[in-house]
């Protein structure tokens, strides 16, 4: 493979060569520290990791929130807000800088196959994005979390902040296949396509990790939101890198999923808990691992196989749904109905009057009087390869 080396401290590459297919020499999981936090700062950790080596990223970078002075309740009890140092920046313009860097060295190290993660509320994620699509990232979607339980707003003098914004992007619009797996987020939301607006308690109770009982982070991540974000885009053993690791959300849920994580953080305290965190999570076992496979990353096979393989023969009827059109197989696997002729989603779609059509769920073999989808017969060959 053709090795082009991107020059990821540029800032703004021109669009021409931003959409160009990105080709690229893939580093093996060995030279990566699996399953490991390192001590550090995210940029200088990144810049020193192979590039084109990890599947997906997921970040949870600073806010920038600008807080000013403490927050009281109406009863004037304290607020546990995020006043932490890592959350403070002395511009938009330093927060900016740090953004395109952090963003750089992630973009460089994310294979072509892979998606990146990024999650902030309103002080952050627009000036995010547009350094993301600056820097060549395509966005896919932006998910809302609407968070069941938000903190009020304490002042009344706005409306409450309940939500925060996920955009989830690739390396570019031509870049490679990234993961989606549509049909196991189908499953996961009782047959019904998952949407992007995601409605999930923020991180309370027991799960709230404790350090001399107060907060052991501020902004520690619910594991739920994490589970979707990894069963959705990445596959058992994949590699999840978080530069923004804190109490280690991504590295709890990547291990309970059998993916490998990196995690890279500069505070002690928070490494001391996300490591003791994972220690106690067990991955579940490989059977239940096992997700409803995404149908457009399952092997291509041509009606014209299961002729070959004896499953269909030519001159059999293929019915449409009720039998309102009846085809005849041809030798060459192409059908012919009502005078139609062509392959199976051409002459399904024909006789419906329909722009397209899917032949594998529209035409249906007879057996013992009842219609069975020729799809089902496509799976028996996925099954048995
Ligand atoms: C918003 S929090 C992430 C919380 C995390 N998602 C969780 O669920 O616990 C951001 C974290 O990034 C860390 N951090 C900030 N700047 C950093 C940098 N330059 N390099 C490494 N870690 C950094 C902070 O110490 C903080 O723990």
């Amino acid at each position: 493979m053709q090795l082009i080396k991107e020059n990821n401290h540029k800032e703004k590459e021109p669009m021409a060569s931003r959409n160009k297919k990105i080709k690229a020499v893939i580093a093996p999981k060995k030279d990566l520290p699996l399953d490991q936090i390192l001590q550090g700062d995210c940029i200088k950790l990144m810049n020193a990791l192979p590039e084109n080596s990890v599947d997906v990223i997921f970040a949870d970078p600073p806010y920038n929130m600008q807080l000013k002075g403490e927050l009281h309740r109406p009863d004037n009890s304290h607020v546990d807000a995020v006043t932490d140092k890592w959350d403070q920046f002395s511009s938009f313009k330093a927060y900016d800088d740090f953004t395109r860097e952090w963003l750089n060295a992630a973009r460089r190290i994310l294979k072509p196959t892979g998606t990146i993660w990024v999650i902030g509320s309103y002080h952050n994620i627009y000036r995010v994005g547009s350094i993301m699509q600056d820097l060549g990232f395509w966005t896919l979607n932006d998910i809302i979390w609407r968070k069941t339980n938000p903190m009020p707003n304490f002042r009344g003098t706005r409306f409450t902040n309940a939500h925060e914004t996920l955009l989830w992007c690739n390396k570019g619009e031509n870049a490679g296949k990234y993961t989606f797996n549509y049909d196991a987020m189908k499953a996961f939301n009782d047959d019904i396509q998952m949407r992007s607006d995601w409605t999930i308690p923020i991180c309370s109770g027991k799960e709230r990790l404790k350090i001399d009982g107060h907060k052991g982070h501020s902004t520690q991540k619910p594991e739920a939101l994490l589970y979707r974000v990894l069963l959705s885009s990445t596959n058992k053993g994949d590699v999840v890198l978080d530069p923004f690791f804190g109490s280690g959300t991504t590295g709890a849920v990547a291990k309970k999923l059998g993916r490998h994580f990196i995690g890279l953080e500069k505070e002690t305290k928070y490494i001391r808990l996300a490591s003791s965190r994972i220690d106690a999570i067990q991955t579940l076992t490989d059977e239940a691992l096992d997700i409803i496979p995404a149908k457009r990353a399952q092997k291509r096979i041509a009606f014209g196989i299961l002729l070959e393989r004896g499953l269909i023969k030519a001159g059999t009827e293929l019915h449409a749904p009720n039998s309102k059109n009846i085809a005849i197989v041809r030798a060459d696997g192409s059908l012919l109905c009502n005078n139609q002729k062509g392959s199976i989603h051409q002459v399904g779609a024909k006789v419906q009057g329909a722009a397209s059509c899917n032949g594998w769920t529209y035409w249906h073999t007879k057996k013992s009087g009842e219609l069975i989808p020729i799809d089902e017969i496509r799976q028996q060959i996925r099954d048995d390869s």
